[in-house]
């Protein structure tokens, strides 16, 4: 068969993005198939946030294309599910309508609402409110807000950075098992390496000024995975030793 049968689930060339005068992206190209799951990492201000707002339709205002499962994205579509550094929850909604929020008033009530709350460990708290959580639950439901349309696609923006180490393990842990049951693909940003060694297929470095992609690193190991496994530890040396060589410029 041959590959255009089957496009890729996400096929993304950013040209250039410009912020007034300067470029922030340029000519940077990437592909993630079904059910993969991929991090960026790079310097703060790189772009990593600026490329994840273009392939979830945030942001229109790029010379380049983005195609999922080979049609071109156009805006916001049910195929891509976006979970941010915050929940973003709305506080004057139940957790049900919250997460079935995409259906409208009453969304609450799909009867998937209840199923993905199970799945995210939060079963019974339809009806709770927002400030009633924790911020490790409230990303919980974020997860399972982000999960309600059937994405094909999941893309995290730092997703776990505001929780404490042991709440962030979980969630990791917790984003593996969702991926595989929905069979759903990830785009997740993070500055952790660990946890980009330790959740993705590959890892995607970015390099700043103007943000491109600068090399990429295949994380060969079944999942789940040790987080002592040596071959974690030297591709985590690999990346450093490449992160101070830009630095050093
Ligand atoms: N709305 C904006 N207007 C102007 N510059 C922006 C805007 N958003 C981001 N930038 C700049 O674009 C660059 C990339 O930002 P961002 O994508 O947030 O980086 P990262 O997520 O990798 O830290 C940074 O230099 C940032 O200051
Ligand atoms: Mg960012």
């Amino acid at each position: 068969m041959s590959e255009s049968d089957h496009p890729p689930l996400l096929e993304v060339h950013v040209e250039a993005k410009h912020y007034t005068a300067r470029t922030v992206l340029d000519h940077l190209s990437l592909r993630i198939g079904h059910g993969e799951i991929v991090s960026l990492v790079g310097p703060s201000g790189c772009g990593k946030s600026t490329l994840l707002r273009i392939v979830a339709a945030l942001d229109r205002q790029y010379h380049g294309e983005v195609h999922v499962n080979g049609t071109p994205l156009n805006g916001p579509s049910s195929q891509i599910g976006v979970i941010f550094q915050e929940p973003r929850l709305l506080p004057w909604l139940t957790v049900a309508d919250n997460v079935g929020f995409e259906a409208g008033s009453g969304g609450g009530r799909d009867p998937r609402v209840a199923q993905l709350l199970a799945e995210v460990g939060l079963a019974g708290q339809e009806h709770t409110l927002p400030k009633a959580l924790s911020g490790g639950m409230a990303q919980r439901v974020a997860i399972a807000r982000g999960l309600f349309s059937q994405p094909d696609l999941l893309l995290l923006d730092e997703p776990f950075s505001a929780v404490d180490a042991m709440t962030r393990m979980r969630l990791q842990a917790l984003l593996l098992s969702v991926a595989r049951a929905h069979g759903t693909a990830a785009l997740l940003v993070t500055h952790d390496l660990d946890e980009a060694l330790y959740l993705s297929d590959r890892v995607l470095l970015m390099a700043a000024a103007p943000g491109r992609i600068d090399r990429e690193y295949r994380v060969a190991r079944p999942r789940p995975r040790d987080r002592r496994d040596p071959v974690l530890a030297d591709l985590r040396a690999q990346l450093l030793e490449r992160l101070d060589a830009f630095e050093a410029v």
